[in-house]
């Protein structure tokens, strides 16, 4: 059984995610999705809410496991037996950053491996910042967010000031 892992903060996962997700699953016998901490950010939904949702929307992806896990990605590689885990690459700078993260890793794990897949061009410039943003606003975040969760984080995220925006909407 070929295990690999997508791991990120998903906050919240995007259409850009999925793409990556389906595209993963097709490389292994076991994805498996998990919801991390990253020391940098302050997430807006917690961690149950942001492995709930991306459960919600990869619920249709058979061998497609989503957990959330408190610890370095390493262990939980170890734990999951997992050969490899898979990023997006949206950007040059996300490679730079996917160099350095990988290069942490490896001083962690001398197995460690990683597998890039470069995002499909429609989706290549979102990001969970950009729907956060959009969203707060009461803007539509329909070609940036799963059907599945949309409604969700457009009222968890909207500012009171802007709530009227989504009742015209609906
Ligand atoms: N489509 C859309 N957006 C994408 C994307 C894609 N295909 N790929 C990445 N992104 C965006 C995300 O939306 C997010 O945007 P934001 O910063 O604007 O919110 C950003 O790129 C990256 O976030 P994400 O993919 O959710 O993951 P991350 O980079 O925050 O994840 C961890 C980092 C959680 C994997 C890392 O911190 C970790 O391993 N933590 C566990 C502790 C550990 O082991 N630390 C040592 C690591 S060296």
């Amino acid at each position: 059984m070929r295990t690999l892992i997508y791991p990120g903060t998903f906050d919240p996962l995007t259409r850009g995610h999925v793409d990556i997700a389906r595209r993963a699953r097709r490389l292994c016998d076991r994805l498996y999705v998990v919801v991390l901490r990253n020391a940098n950010k302050r997430p807006a939904f917690d961690v149950a809410e942001r492995r709930d949702m991306a459960a919600r929307c990869l619920a249709d992806l058979d061998g497609c496991f989503v957990e959330d896990y408190d610890g370095l990605l390493v262990d939980y590689m170890v734990e999951r037996g997992a050969v490899a885990v898979v990023r997006g690459l949206r950007s040059e700078s996300d490679f730079r950053y996917e160099l350095e993260m990988v290069a942490a890793n490896r001083l962690l794990y001398e197995s460690f491996e990683s597998i890039l897949l470069p995002s499909s061009s429609a989706l290549a410039l979102t990001s969970s910042a950009i729907v956060r943003e959009v969203a707060a606003y009461g803007g539509d975040i329909s070609a940036m967010v799963p059907d599945e969760i949309q409604d969700e984080v457009a009222r968890r995220l909207v500012r009171p000031e802007y709530r009227h925006r989504l009742e015209v909407r609906t």
